[in-house]
């Protein structure tokens, strides 16, 4: 859809809570009326009596809005969120006031798969260790640890929606046997459902998390998952922190219950535990599963395109639905 066309009527009122590049917010000027507050920490002081006049909202996934905020904003018709995780978004609430919520999937599935890869490739093979160890000056030493092999392992990936099936096809491509879980089969999928979590962990080699975060999932990798997938296993996390008991996790690492582990996202982001930084055998990203040039643009794109959608014929393109495992 083209943003170029002047919207109908006079310019609405957008309140900007999120963590979006400038390039958006300028796009997001030219329709708008627009009050960036992203990062500022008490809304309502900064709001005072102008609260009722925004018709929309942008955030991103990390910041989300919640029910507080969509009080406070009582005109509020419309977010758009810039990312996929609908977690930190109180749906029901936004249900409750009538508020249509518009959100970016599909465009984000590539990367977020790719970066998956990456890091079942990585903790695996130990890419970034070796890279430290050829930087620290200790090849000449001696030659690095030999590691585990990709191509042909078993992998069991948790939640299989969009993302979890871009995962296994690329898996496939690597000869990998992938199984999953999920709360219901995928319809026609040619993968094998396991229903029980514990199964699938003792089963696969990689168990990769790709389910929504939120109440419903929190910690539904503890110790006894972990324990499952064992000391031959490995861990990676694409999807939200709060799905792994970080602690039981730290524990397992630590004491090579399990092999390894390569984490994208982690409970209390930015702050990345203190014992994790220490660990060898695992890889820590900064929360960068959609950060590609390509990625970011496409989702710019589709915040926009929600928002035009909602003001021209009262929807937008990606409606947010509450997610399922
Ligand atoms: C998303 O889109 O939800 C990503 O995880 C970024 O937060």
């Amino acid at each position: 859809m083209s943003a170029s066309k002047p919207l109908p009527g006079s310019r609405p009122r957008l309140l900007n809570v999120g963590r979006i590049a400038p390039a958006l917010l300028a796009r997001l000027a030219q329709d708008y009326e627009l009050t960036d507050l992203a990062g500022e920490r008490d809304l309502a002081a900064r709001l005072q009596g102008d609260a009722a006049s925004f018709r929309a909202l942008v955030t991103s996934a990390p910041v989300g809005v919640d029910a507080a905020m969509m009080a406070a904003l009582p005109g509020l018709q419309v977010i758009s969120s810039f990312g996929v995780g609908l977690d930190r978004i109180d749906l029901a609430a936004a249900r409750e006031r009538g508020i249509q919520v518009g959100y970016t999937p599909h465009v984000l599935d590539d990367c977020v798969a790719d970066t998956a890869m990456g890091l079942v490739i990585d903790a695996a093979r130990g890419l970034s260790a070796a890279d430290r160890y050829v930087r620290a000056g200790r090849w000449p030493g001696g030659p690095f640890a030999t590691m585990r092999k990709v191509s042909g392992a078993r992998m069991g990936i948790v939640g299989m929606g969009r993302i979890g099936q871009q995962i296994a096809a690329r898996a496939e491509g690597f000869r990998m046997e992938v199984r999953y879980h999920a709360r219901q089969p995928v319809s026609r999928l040619p993968q094998a459902h396991e229903p029980s979590l514990h199964a699938l962990a003792r089963w696969a080699d990689f168990l990769v998390l790709a389910l929504p975060g939120g109440a419903a999932t929190r910690h539904i990798v503890d110790a006894a998952v972990l324990d499952a997938l064992g000391p031959e296993g490995f861990l990676v996390n694409i999807a939200r922190g709060s799905v792994v008991d970080e602690d039981a996790l730290v524990e397992a690492l630590a004491e090579g219950r399990i092999a390894g582990a390569g984490l994208d996202v982690y409970q209390n982001e930015p702050r990345v535990p203190e014992r994790l930084l220490q660990l060898d055998n695992v890889v820590l990203l900064p929360h960068v599963g959609s950060n590609t040039r390509e990625t970011r643009a496409a989702m710019a794109d589709l915040v926009v395109d929600n928002l035009r959608a909602f003001f021209e014929r009262g929807q937008p393109v990606c409606s947010a639905e509450p997610p399922t495992l």
